[in-house]
């Protein structure tokens, strides 16, 4: 089982430039939301309720001001501060004390998950989740881009951005880790690149024969916010679907609503803080159902 969740939201954001120059790249609209939305809804589809989100300091306020402590959306939101991009599994080592002995998710802040399906699959893994490590694999065009998994009969072979590789899955933003990532992360060695890397925390794990890898089927989304294409992309993905369904992807308010974490009072609130918006209006139609 898993209870805890970690959202990593720190990086430059660069690629994405101009537009992440003055603020986190997290924060930014894919459509109607800002992108960590899609990762917090993620966690709080899973019932993850108490989730530590880790930031750049300059971005703090602007995120407690977004989200505050979560108790607005029936979750509750500790912060923490990674000054510099030095590796995804600098999460485990920053949020040493949040995890404690407990078995914890990882999701990247600028990662977009979706699919009919997905969250039961996503879920069956969390509840039944003991010891070791899982992650998810999807398959795409540009393997190089990503963590990439090789698999020959029974061996396998994870490479990071891998120039050359005639393997297309790869690795996606969401990790399910048992209760010694923390201490296992401060044992890595930085890559040349400068940066401790998942895949290295993943390599012991699969050492161990403890590592799980589960693929996300092509009936699901998992798509890029890698550059300013990519997040026009997704966000068109979005679009169509909302319009489609008149439902939205990843409204938080809506999912703790329905969840029965918050009351009526508690999303007016939110409808009050948000102010008017096409958002809000949605979560008007919710109240009034
Ligand atoms: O998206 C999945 C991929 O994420 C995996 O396939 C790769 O194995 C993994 O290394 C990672 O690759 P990326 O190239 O996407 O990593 P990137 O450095 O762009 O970081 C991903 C997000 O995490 C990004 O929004 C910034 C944030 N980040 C990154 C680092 C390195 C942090 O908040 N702190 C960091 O130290």
């Amino acid at each position: 089982m898993i209870k805890k969740g970690i959202i990593l939201a720190g990086g430059n954001g660069s690629r994405v430039g101009p537009s992440t120059k003055a603020i986190s790249k997290q924060l930014i609209p894919l459509a109607d939301k800002p992108i960590i939305f899609y990762s917090l809804s993620i966690l709080m589809l899973l019932n993850i309720k108490d989730i530590l989100i880790i930031v750049k300091k300059e971005d703090l306020s602007n995120y407690k001001k977004l989200l505050g402590n979560g108790k607005d959306f029936g979750i509750k939101i500790n912060y923490a501060i990674q000054d510099k991009p030095r590796g995804l599994p600098e999460a485990f080592i920053i949020g040493k004390k949040f995890i404690k002995n407990n078995n914890v998710a990882l999701i990247l802040g600028d990662n977009f998950f979706h699919g009919q399906g997905l969250i039961e699959l996503l879920n069956n893994k969390l509840v039944n989740f003991e010891s070791g490590a899982n992650i998810f694999s999807y398959n795409v065009r540009n393997p190089s881009a990503y963590g990439v998994i090789e698999q020959n009969k029974k061996k396998i072979k994870i490479i990071e951005k891998p120039k050359k590789t005639n393997s297309t899955k790869v690795i996606t933003g969401l990790y399910f880790f048992d209760k010694n990532v923390s201490k296992l992360s401060s044992k890595l060695k930085k890559s040349k690149r400068g940066e401790l890397e998942i895949i290295d925390l993943i390599k012991i794990y699969l050492k161990k024969n403890k590592l799980t890898i589960t693929e996300l089927g092509r009936g699901s989304a998992w798509l890029d916010t890698g550059t300013s294409k990519d997040i026009l992309k997704a966000g068109n993905y979005i679009e169509i679907i909302e319009e489609r369904q008149n439902q939205k992807i990843a409204c938080i308010e809506e999912i703790s609503f329905r969840k029965k974490w918050i009351n009526r009072k508690l999303l007016n609130r939110r409808i009050n803080f948000y102010g008017k918006s096409e958002y809000t209006s949605y979560l008007t139609g919710i109240l009034k159902e």
